[in-house]
């Protein structure tokens, strides 16, 4: 039975643990650039434990972004700051993954630490504002919460293939920069999530109406990028896969999708909400582990590994979900951003014999022998001394 540190492998990659710092747009680029700031930020987690390391959403075209100070891989110019991160990363001893993204109707935006609307959320910026543009959509019809109601573009055929392509461009350059694992973000009410739910696509072309059609955008992209990512390297989705609204994404057809996207080449689906509109009904956002019966559902149905995020921060919960193989892999949003040694606390928490064997060796021979002064470093001061419940080391 695995645990939360039992290794994973996938394809020609293999994790030394399930824990994954989930994505996190940072607001923090010039140009779409990574520099200093995300190299300090994402090698701090993978020292801290991390089996796998996401930086943000890195949007495949200017557009794509969140905000202008979101970071891309656009361009070739964008490279070395990506071959920066996951030099540290791998260094670290974790993997570098990166998931590519286009925000879609939800681009535009002002970073919501610097500014709100009146909601207190996201406030999005018009077209004509210097730091705005127009954001592009499956059809002409804005997200509408938030304040997002400045008209957006609805996207031809031709457009399509281009972004199709800039995918594939994008893959190629994260390639070249030093990833080994790459997620298609297909949630979050972004271009992918808009494309699937019938609250943001309707088309009357092959891109919109059936199930099937809702789903021509996002396999495409997969072939696009399947072609020029390496095979040995894992490609992955995150996919909205409820809308929790009656009119948008039903799970029902999410089933479906992972099942067609694996006929495509999907290794793992790592599952979230659609957040294709602000009207869910009773969205559990706050509950522990409130998607984790959808992604053993997927797993079991479709055959296929998979992940979530959600509210998993509490060690007992995600280590719980590993061995009751609902899930192949915890992601971990704020508990990672609040401690980047999220997994050296989590395995002392599950009395794991050597929580310290997951930071760099250095360290760890230093801390394994640091005795008598355990409660200035926040450990108490019975610490190893538990019978170990884990199965694996570190
Ligand atoms: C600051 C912040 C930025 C985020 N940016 C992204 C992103 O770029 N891509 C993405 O898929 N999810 C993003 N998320 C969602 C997280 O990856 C994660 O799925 C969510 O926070 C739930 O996990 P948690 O309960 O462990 O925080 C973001 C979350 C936070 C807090």
């Amino acid at each position: 039975m695995p645990d939360l540190f039992s290794p994973f492998t996938l394809k020609g990659v293999t994790l030394r643990n399930r824990t994954v710092m989930s994505p996190m747009t940072m607001y923090n680029s010039v140009d779409g650039k990574l520099d200093d700031y995300h190299v300090s930020y994402l090698g701090a987690r993978a020292s801290g434990g991390f089996g796998l390391i996401f930086g943000e959403q890195m949007a495949i075209t200017p557009d794509g972004r969140t905000t202008t100070s979101c970071a891309g891989i656009w361009d070739d110019n964008q490279i070395e700051g990506h071959a920066r991160v996951c030099a540290i990363v791998e260094r670290m001893g974790s993997v570098p993954a990166i998931q590519l993204g286009h925000t879609g109707r939800k681009g535009s935006e002002v970073p919501p630490h610097k500014e709100t609307n009146e909601e207190g959320t996201w406030k999005q910026l018009p077209p004509d504002h210097p730091n705005g543009w127009t954001c592009v959509a499956p059809s002409a019809i804005p997200y509408g919460g938030g304040g997002h109601i400045h008209p957006v573009h609805e996207l031809t055929v031709a457009e399509i293939k281009a972004i199709h392509q800039a995918y594939a461009d994008a893959a190629v350059r994260a390639r070249e920069a030093g990833y080994k694992w790459l997620e298609m973000h297909y949630a979050h009410g972004y271009l992918g999530a808009s494309f699937f739910s019938p609250l943001a696509n309707q088309r009357t072309d092959d891109y919109g109406g059936s199930v099937e059609k809702r789903l021509r955008f996002h396999t495409e992209a997969l072939d696009a990028v399947r072609a020029v990512w390496p095979e040995e390297y894992p490609l992955t989705i995150r996919l909205g896969s409820d809308d929790l609204n009656p009119a948008g994404i039903q799970f029902e057809d999410s089933i479906y999708a992972v099942a067609k996207l694996k006929e495509h080449g999907l290794d793992l689906a790592d599952l979230s909400i659609g957040f294709n509109t602000d009207e869910m009904v009773d969205p559990p956002l706050a509950e522990m582990g409130f998607m984790l019966e959808r992604a053993a559902r997927v797993r079991r149905e479709v055959d296929i590994p998979v992940a979530t995020s959600w509210n998993l921060g509490v060690p007992q919960n995600a280590d719980q979900a590993i061995r009751d193989e609902l899930i192949d892999l915890v992601f971990l949003g704020r508990p990672a951003l609040a401690n980047p040694h999220w997994p050296v606390w989590a395995a002392r928490e599950l009395a794991h014999p050597d929580p310290f064997g997951l930071v760099p060796d250095d360290w760890a021979w230093w801390l394994r022998n640091f005795r008598g002064h355990e409660a200035s470093i926040g450990w108490p001061a019975n610490r190893g001394t538990e019978p170990s419940t884990s199965s694996s080391s570190p």
